[in-house]
């Protein structure tokens, strides 16, 4: 074992809690070497990882990887929220003893990374100097090569966020082991892996994976799970899986701002990067604050929600990301921006890379081009058309190569929370938009979210299902006092945010076409939600919630028929009342749930009721 002094001296960890962590984790796991990181090292390892094969050239300073085949989503049945207080369990969070797991996990991990480096990664999962900064520091500890790189790209690495911490013992422990990934048995009933955030202890101990969802600590585990739980905690903040975008209006002046909750593969990162439509460009801009976390509390000074993402990088959704789609994001992830692809289809001759929906069709010769797995197109067999690229491929690339980048996304201050949207593939029921009538009816809807399972996950894609608030696969604690939480934080702000529920995804059940052309065009139900907010439209009441007018929407340039957008701006009643019975027995699933949501439910089945 190596002397694991001079390896903290060398990476110049002066934290001595920071050293004892490190010193405990590197015993248990047997790692051979400790070496501690920063961003300044992103170029070595890079040079390293092409040397071991770890990483192959894509072009001008970018870089492809493959994952193992069974290792490509976040595992959702294999992450567990664990705590010493059984009245911590909810719905979701798949809660456990904390001692069992903690236990399990060392089990696992002991002697797990035998003969590897474990590499130390500080990092800070907030702008320098914000308010929430004191619950966004952490070490990951990972034997992870690959995953260093994308940590270096999503968070802010550096030794100095953990030697400068007022109280030197607050700072997440997140020890990432990936063990031998060909022999976990994941998806069989003898898995090996586990997820798990011992929320109350502020550790976080992942083993079997080395996908980025399961693998990066500081973003997933931190920046939702254990952040959820020290907002409750400390009474002062909501940790959630939400974009948040500026809308910048050119004529007047005015800045808004928004966030909102879609769940994962469900058009947060296209929200953020959306480019105005060619209609509406020389009056609205969109910047990009966040397109997967935001940390949101009441600032002190003003009285209002503010809202800032913990993050430093996109990790993104690669299908369909094309010049007609998303601009922004192929700029992004442009040569010389030292982007990582993985899972994408890939040709080593050339370093070329291809997806679905990166064209229309394929690249006309298949020579030389490897699919996700690794297995030459050219070899397939008559009639094989599984896709090139694993449907949860993605590119990892840091905020500044973002050309929509807020100017201030780096700034403590955060920004004054105006809207706050839920949303997720619904194919049918949910129209373009309904404005929502008060905080406590926003959180009933953001508890009811129902959407389509995606391929972010494992499991069945497609499958109609409860994500409250998006943060299915990250609450942290019950959904009961969850609610009551939100209601607390959001409600003791001087001006109330609007909410709103969202939907892009509906489809003719004819021949599956999305209704709404999506993408840059979603840019226009917003404005219509801020003038709303402004009084400058009144839309029409509906029992769910305000939805616009066909003349309220600005329109112009959008390619619509008349039979799409009749069906996404009106309210299937019928159908919205089958709803209604799912979303009690949902909601009484929920321990605790404050008054005010039932209060909520029963007015709109009320109003639902009337409308026979
Ligand atoms: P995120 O995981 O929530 O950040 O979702 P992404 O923005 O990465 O999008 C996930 C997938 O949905 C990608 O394949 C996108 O191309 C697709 N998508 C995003 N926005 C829209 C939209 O407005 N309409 C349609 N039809 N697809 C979209
Ligand atoms: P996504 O982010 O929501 O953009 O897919 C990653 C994840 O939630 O796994
Ligand atoms: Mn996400
Ligand atoms: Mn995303």
């Amino acid at each position: 074992m190596v002397d694991i002094d001079t390896a903290l001296d060398a990476g110049g960890v002066t934290n001595p809690q920071v050293r004892e962590y490190i010193a405990y984790w590197a015993e248990l796991t047997g790692a051979a070497r400790i070496e501690v990181v920063s961003a300044a090292d992103d170029a070595r390892l890079i040079a390293e990882c092409l040397e071991a094969g770890e990483l192959e050239p894509a072009g001008d300073g970018r870089y492809y990887s493959r994952s193992y085949h069974k290792d490509t989503a976040r595992s959702e049945e294999r992450t567990v929220v664990a705590t010493s207080r059984p009245t911590d369990k909810g719905e979701y969070n798949n809660w456990k003893p904390a001692a069992e797991m903690v236990a399990l996990q060392k089990e696992r991990m002991a002697g797990a990374s035998a003969g590897k480096t474990m590499y130390v990664i500080p990092y800070l999962m907030a702008p320098v100097g914000n308010a929430l900064a004191p619950w966004a520091t952490g070490v990951e500890l990972t034997d992870c090569r690959t995953v260093v790189l994308h940590m270096i790209r999503m968070a802010r690495v550096g030794v100095q966020y953990v030697n400068d911490l007022e109280d030197p013992n607050s700072f997440v422990r997140a020890v990432h082991v990936t063990g031998d990934l060909e022999n976990l048995g994941q998806g069989t009933p003898d898995d090996q892996r586990y997820f798990v955030t011992v929320a109350d202890e502020r550790t976080i101990l992942h083993y079997g994976s080395s996908y980025g969802g399961n693998a990066l600590l500081g973003k997933i585990a931190h920046g939702l799970r254990q952040a959820a739980y020290d907002g409750w905690v400390s009474k002062k903040f909501l940790a959630e899986q939400y974009m948040l975008i500026g809308i910048h209006d050119k004529q007047t002046g005015k800045d808004y701002h928004i966030c909102g909750g879609f769940p994962s593969a469900s058009g947060k990162t296209n929200l953020a990067m959306m480019l105005a439509p060619d209609a509406l460009g020389d009056r609205y801009h969109v910047s990009f604050y966040g397109d997967d976390i935001a940390w949101l509390w009441v600032d002190e000074a003003s009285g209002r929600l503010y809202g800032m993402n913990p993050e430093y990088g996109v990790f993104g959704v690669a299908k369909d990301t094309n010049e007609g789609t998303n601009p922004t994001a192929l700029d992004s992830i442009a040569p010389g921006t030292g982007t990582i692809f993985t899972n994408i289809a890939y040709k080593p001759e050339t370093g070329e890379v291809w997806w679905e929906g990166r064209t229309k069709n394929p690249p006309a010769d298949p020579h030389g081009w490897l699919d996700w797995l690794g297995k030459p197109i050219a070899d397939r067999e008559e009639g094989d058309d599984s896709p090139w690229a694993h449907p949860n491929s993605r590119f990892t690339t840091t905020l500044d190569n973002v050309p929509n980048i807020a100017k201030d996304y780096d700034e403590p201050a955060g920004v004054p929370i105006d809207a706050i949207i839920f949303g997720g593939r619904t194919r049918d029921r949910e129209p373009l938009v309904r404005a929502i009538h008060d905080l406590a009816e926003g959180v009933y809807d953001g508890l009811t979210l129902g959407a389509e399972a995606t391929a972010a996950a494992e499991g069945k894609e497609g499958v109609l299902r409860y994500d409250p608030m998006s943060n299915r696969p990250f609450m942290a604690y019950g959904e009961g006092d969850y609610a009551r939480h939100y209601l607390d934080v959001v409600g003791a702000a001087k001006e109330q945010p609007i909410f709103a529920h969202v939907n892009w995804f509906q489809r003719d059940p004819e021949d599956g076409h999305f209704r709404w052309p999506g993408y840059r065009d979603n840019l226009r139900p917003l404005l219509w939600l801020l003038q709303l907010k402004n009084g400058e439209v009144k839309g029409q009441e509906t029992a769910v919630g305000i939805i616009p007018t066909r003349e309220e929407l600005n329109l112009d340039g959008v390619d619509i028929s008349d039979a799409d957008l009749e069906a996404i701006l009106s309210i299937d009643v019928n159908r919205w009342k089958q709803e209604m019975e799912h979303r009690e027995e949902h909601l009484s699933s929920f321990e605790r749930l404050p008054e005010e949501i039932w209060v909520a439910h029963r007015r709109v089945a009320a109003a639902l009721d009337q409308q026979d």
